[in-house]
């Protein structure tokens, strides 16, 4: 019955037991994987926007292709996350049906503009080493596609924090006015980075159950720390500064202490009031709807070979 199979679950989660598609799970388990890997495959493919934003701007070729090579790669791991969430039971035309009609969330950070050439090396070097902080620990979750999906992607999202890293760098042993346009760009994207680990965890509705569960294994506050543990250091050898009087580092707990963040941004960035929220909607509706000869005919294709079959 279902507290046997409830207590069941519980102890192949205690023991480390991958969860595989075919297995029995609660429900609620289910439903949490869907509206987290969901909302992960979106911004996936949403954070493309900023960055693609870029290419026919980059000041060389090799940069060109790093850079279009990088955006390409992040439409790759939109489609991973979605095919993970397939084996789930959920319809991938229905997640994303929820993008597009701006019911389904997306992460924060994708919603700020892409101002200068800096801004392409701190989202590398900052937004991606958010996320290369996020998923490793993602990685060793307990849902088995999810965390296979995530393997691949940290490997491929380290060379996206090298590439920003490098060229952040560049601009930092560059002209004075490179190095304030990488400084310029860490403003604009240090505390917007901090909120791409969620609320504080006293004000996360589902951590709870996530850790639980091992889908989390750290808590937001922990891995926003981490990555503010790791980020100073980069970012005070190549002589930038980061944007937060408050920062301070204790003797004690080793760990670079922080700023509040303005939560009330936090939140409003989520619901829709973010400077660019509008445009990237947009931008995914009319990309959606430009596309659907495409999904036309390869639906009629896919008919037309069927019926070859057939004969
Ligand atoms: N941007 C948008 N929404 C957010 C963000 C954010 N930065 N942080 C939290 N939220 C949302 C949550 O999705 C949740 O919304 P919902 O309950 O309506 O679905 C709500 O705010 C409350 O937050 P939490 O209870 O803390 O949510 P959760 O436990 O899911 O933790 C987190 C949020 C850390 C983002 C988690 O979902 C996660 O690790 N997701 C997978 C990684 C991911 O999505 N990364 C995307 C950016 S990285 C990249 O694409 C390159």
């Amino acid at each position: 019955d279902e507290s046997t199979r409830n207590a069941e679950f519980d102890k192949r989660i205690e023991e480390g037991t991958k969860i595989e598609p075919k297995d029995w799970m609660p429900e609620k388990y289910r439903n949490q994987l869907i509206r987290m890997m969901s909302q992960h495959a979106h911004s996936e493919v949403v954070g493309m926007l900023p960055e693609g934003n870029w290419i026919t701007r980059a000041p060389n070729l090799r940069r060109k292709m790093a850079l279009l090579a990088k955006v390409q790669d992040e439409a790759g791991h939109g489609l991973y996350i979605y095919s993970a969430a397939e084996t789930l039971g959920a319809s991938r035309e229905d997640l994303v049906h929820q993008l597009l009609i701006g019911k389904a969330k997306y992460s924060s950070i994708f919603n700020y503009p892409t101002l200068t050439w800096a801004d392409i090396g701190i989202i590398g070097w900052l937004v991606d080493g958010a996320a290369i902080v996020n998923q490793t620990m993602l990685a060793k979750c307990s849902y088995g596609p999810y965390s296979r999906a995530m393997l691949r992607i940290c490997a491929e999202e380290n060379f996206h924090k090298k590439q920003g890293y490098e060229i952040v760098c560049t601009l930092m042993k560059g002209t004075e006015e490179q190095k304030k346009m990488a400084q310029d760009a860490l403003n604009r994207f240090w505390w917007p980075t901090l909120m791409m680990f969620g609320p504080h965890d006293s004000d996360s509705p589902n951590s709870a159950t996530l850790l639980k569960w091992k889908v989390k294994k750290k808590t937001n506050d922990e891995l926003r720390q981490h990555f503010v543990n790791i980020t100073v250091p980069q970012a005070r050898t190549i002589g930038l500064e980061i944007p937060d009087p408050n920062l301070k580092y204790n003797e004690e707990t080793k760990n670079w202490e922080f700023g509040e963040i303005n939560w009330e941004e936090f939140y409003a960035v989520i619901k829709g009031h973010g400077p660019c929220n509008k445009d990237r909607m947009k931008a995914r509706n009319d990309a959606h709807e430009n596309g659907s000869w495409v999904r036309e005919a390869s639906v009629a294709y896919a008919k037309k070979k069927q019926g070859k079959k057939v004969e």
